[in-house]
């Protein structure tokens, strides 16, 4: 199976064996079929922060289970949804049943089981704000177990399922903290500035930022089905507090944030436009002219053009700025 359909940098690469799974026992078969095999297994859902090296010498197993229910005490909305939904459908579903908490993190692409993977973030809100257990199948167990939000070691862009549950753990259900009062996150200096320029006078309700967000989204980066993209193709590096000092003395506009722990993390995006990639192309491959961060797959790149281009980067950002630009997406 060509796996370009499933992954949004548009790579092409073939699957020795590709399934859908769409309920628990179609999970278990599956993974029953890969032991029998002996396969590797690789698990996607949306495959919107997927990078693909190489033909895949295994089962590809696609997270397709749907449905999403809700428990109510109180004011609090106990939301639990299937990996295989949208994520976007299930923010634009929640904003319409009156469920508050997810309306800065609208138009990420993807699906819900993969959030709390790299514990997805934007404009001020990520996963761990809500998060409230994950379900899944686990692979040594054989079977289904629940894990609290604090087990899911969320951090930022990481979490346990990149660390030791890798491989081992398979999301099969999240389980969200909603609340049916709005409760407006606007800690995002960007945001409050894009809901300033339009609705000076109103408090804003959790649609107006819903749709803020969706239209600063929209106009900085790229819609991937149009320009092949994961989203932000780095993390914000997180340095020790002394570079950043230095750093900053020398290059005063680098935005950077103070972390819990003393150090700081500082803006890839503005390292990379710094360095001269923001809009730059090699081959099939480019930054985005609006947002460094982005990188596209223009003409049918394959993971490995796409990679050498994201190492020129990482090795020109180290060589100017003495920092570690880290590849956000799961290579493969
Ligand atoms: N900047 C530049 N040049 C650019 C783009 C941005 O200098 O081409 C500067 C901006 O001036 C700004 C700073 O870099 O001060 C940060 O930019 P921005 O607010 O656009 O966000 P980001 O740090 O690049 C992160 C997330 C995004 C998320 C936005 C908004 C990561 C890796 N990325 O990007 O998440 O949407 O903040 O919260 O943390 C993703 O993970 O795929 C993703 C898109």
């Amino acid at each position: 199976v060509d796996l370009r359909p499933y992954n949004t940098l548009g790579i092409s690469v073939l699957a020795d064996y590709f399934i859908e799974v769409s309920s628990l026992d179609g999970l278990s078969e599956a993974i029953e079929f890969s032991r029998r095999r002996r396969l590797r297994r690789v698990f996607i859902g949306g495959g919107s922060n997927l990078v693909l090296r190489g033909d895949i010498h295994g089962l590809v197993i696609r997270m397709a289970m749907r449905g999403i229910s809700c428990e109510s005490s109180g004011g609090e909305r106990l939301v639990t949804v299937a990996a295989g939904e949208n994520w976007d459908e299930l923010v634009k579903y929640s904003l319409a049943q009156g469920w508050y908490g997810l309306e800065n993190l609208i138009s990420i692409p993807g699906q819900a089981g993969a959030a709390p993977i790299q514990n997805i973030g934007a404009y001020g809100v990520e996963l761990a704000n809500v998060l409230d257990s994950v379900t899944g199948w686990d692979i040594n167990l054989n079977g289904l177990r629940t894990l609290t939000a604090a087990d899911c070691q969320l951090a930022y862009r990481d979490s346990v399922f990149k660390g030791a549950l890798r491989d081992v753990f398979i999301i099969t259900a999240i389980t969200l903290r909603l609340s049916a009062k709005p409760a407006p996150n606007l800690s995002y200096p960007a945001l409050l500035e894009a809901l300033a320029a339009q609705a000076p006078e109103q408090a804003p309700s959790p649609e107006l930022i819903a749709a803020t967000v969706a239209m600063v989204r929209a106009d900085k980066l790229p819609d991937y089905r149009r320009e092949p993209n994961v989203g932000s193709f780095f993390k914000n590096p997180i340095i020790s507090k002394s570079l950043a000092h230095e750093l900053v003395a020398q290059y005063p506009a680098l935005p950077h944030w103070p972390m819990a722990d003393g150090r700081f993390k500082v803006a890839a995006a503005w390292l990379v436009d710094q360095a001269g990639w923001k809009g730059r192309r090699r081959g099939a491959v480019g930054i985005h002219p609006r947002q460094a961060i982005v990188l596209v797959n223009y003409d049918g790149a394959d993971g490995a053009e796409v990679l050498a281009f994201a190492n020129a980067i990482q090795a020109d950002v180290l060589a100017r700025f003495n920092v570690d630009l880290e590849i956000e997406p799961r290579v493969y």
